[in-house]
């Protein structure tokens, strides 16, 4: 039971989760409802039909026990009621629309095109880090982060300003953690990765994200970017005028876009701890990028590798873990070689070590921008899959991994997205890939 909460509201931008500020409030937990009233000041809009209130309850059952993890069978540990929203709307109060949607009656419908960051016109990359600029600098109106140095204790939890780039990075964080289960850490657990989730977690993380930003800047046409890293000889986005250069230390150049940036939850215990240092910001850490400096990771996958990857027809295969063979997420995530038989790093993995800095230390990644761009092509890659191998909802594997399973509710966010209802083109999202023409070798079929 959650007995004190305490919302700072006077701190500077600092860190975040998924939690609505209205939700985040002591009458919100103790009646563990997060039904928010909407403009016509019915729960959900329900009186104007966008939405309703439901138990969950009603339909799970008995409760979690206590001491065990608060994000098992999310929202449960927090909230029994929450907003399920009818049509084309959305938002944890079904104020807002799907992604896709637009218009206050959200019947307007668009596709954005994610292009590669060198695709981009000289005023689109002025855009874009802008609006990152921004979101790392406004506080997150509408959502705060949980904050604690100890999981155990509950009365110690606190909800915290972030902004809103802190909100994204601070989901990550939370959904990674590895799960409690009865006052015991599992490292090899958690709610984004490692299992089928995977890929679905992280296309809601930057549609999140990307609503966002299209949000607070009131423009609808704002598309994340992709870095295609396939065949890479070096980070070439890693430029001042890019993501950014970096010194022998791994200090981003001042003269770059990100270089006043700062990670949140950088020194902290990772298993125990959910973000201690949100709310002191002088605390925190810098964010360090060294790439191509791992011995272990000399190279970036090539273009024969993502054509491998593409070539596994199975999404996810038992156990449903890192051990996973012949499982295209497997692959895809990186925990198995292209071939589908070999357990070793590679594809996103693989990027993110290659990186190095605060992109390898996987929890905290989601701190460096250029996190988003290689999530944007690791997204964009499994588009291609569920065109190909005609993905659907139905193809979401059974599974009992927690968290993981098709009817779960992807973690932590609200309103509930169903983990198999993220298995639909990126056109049912409202955005689609452009066809990048790097450098293919010399006769050998491009993926896409
Ligand atoms: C959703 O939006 C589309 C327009 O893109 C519209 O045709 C449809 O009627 C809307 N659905 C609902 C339930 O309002
Ligand atoms: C936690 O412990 C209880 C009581 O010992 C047991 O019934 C339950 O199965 C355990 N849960 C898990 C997930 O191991
Ligand atoms: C990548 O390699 C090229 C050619 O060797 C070099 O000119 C460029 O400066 C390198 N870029 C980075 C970001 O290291
Ligand atoms: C993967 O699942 C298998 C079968 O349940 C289990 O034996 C193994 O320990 C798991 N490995 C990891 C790294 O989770």
């Amino acid at each position: 039971m959650l007995t004190t909460i305490i919302l700072l509201t006077c701190c500077v931008c600092a860190v975040d989760s998924q939690f609505p500020r209205v939700c985040a409030t002591e009458a919100a937990f103790r009646t563990k409802s997060c039904c928010p009233l909407w403009k016509d000041k019915s729960p959900c809009g329900s009186l104007s039909g966008r939405g309703k209130c439901i138990n969950w309850a009603v339909f799970r059952g008995s409760k979690i026990p206590q001491y065990n993890d608060d994000r098992l069978d999310w929202p449960r540990h927090y909230y029994d009621n929450t907003c399920e929203c009818h049509g084309n709307f959305s938002g944890f109060d079904c104020g807002d629309c799907k992604f896709g949607y637009h218009g206050e009656k959200c019947d307007r419908y668009k596709v954005v095109v994610r292009r590669e960051l060198r695709e981009l016109s000289f005023l689109e990359k002025k855009r874009f880090f802008s609006y990152l600029a921004l979101a790392k600098t406004t506080k997150s109106k509408d959502f705060v982060v949980l904050s604690t140095g100890d999981r155990h204790h509950r009365e110690t939890y606190r909800f915290v300003d972030a902004s809103l780039y802190d909100v994204f990075a601070w989901l990550h964080y939370y959904s990674m953690k590895p799960i409690l289960i009865n006052s015991t850490f599992d490292p090899d657990k958690n709610y984004a990765h490692q299992g089928p989730v995977f890929p679905g977690w992280h296309r809601l993380g930057l549609l999140f994200l990307e609503r966002q930003i299209q949000l607070m800047m009131g423009d609808e046409d704002f598309a994340i970017p992709y870095y295609d890293w396939r065949g890479e000889k070096n980070c070439s986005i890693c430029i001042d005028e890019l993501m950014g250069s970096n010194n022998a230390q791994g200090v981003l150049n001042p003269y770059s876009h990100f270089s006043f940036w700062k990670a949140i939850c950088s020194g902290y215990n990772f298993p125990d701890e959910y973000c201690p240092l949100a709310d002191s910001e002088y605390k925190m850490e810098r964010l360090h990028r060294k790439p191509g400096t791992t011995p272990y990771a000399p190279n970036l996958p090539t273009f024969e590798d993502v054509e491998n990857v593409l070539k596994i027809k199975d999404f996810d295969v038992p156990p449903y873990n890192e051990t996973a063979r012949g499982s295209f997420r497997n692959a895809l995530e990186g925990f198995l070689a292209p071939d589908g038989v070999t357990l070793k790093r590679s594809m996103h993995n693989l990027v993110h070590i290659y990186l190095g800095g605060t992109m390898s230390h996987v929890p905290i990644s989601s701190n460096d921008p250029i996190f988003i761009l290689h999530h944007s092509f690791i997204d964009k890659i499994f588009d291609t899959w569920l065109t190909r191998y005609n993905g659907s909802p139905d193809t979401y594997p059974e599974n009992n991994e927690l968290g993981h399973g098709p009817n779960n509710c992807s973690t932590p966010y609200l309103p509930c997205y169903k983990n198999k209802n993220l298995f639909l083109k990126s056109t049912d999202f409202g955005y689609r890939y452009s066809t990048f023409h790097s450098k293919p070798p010399m006769g050998r079929r491009r993926y896409q």
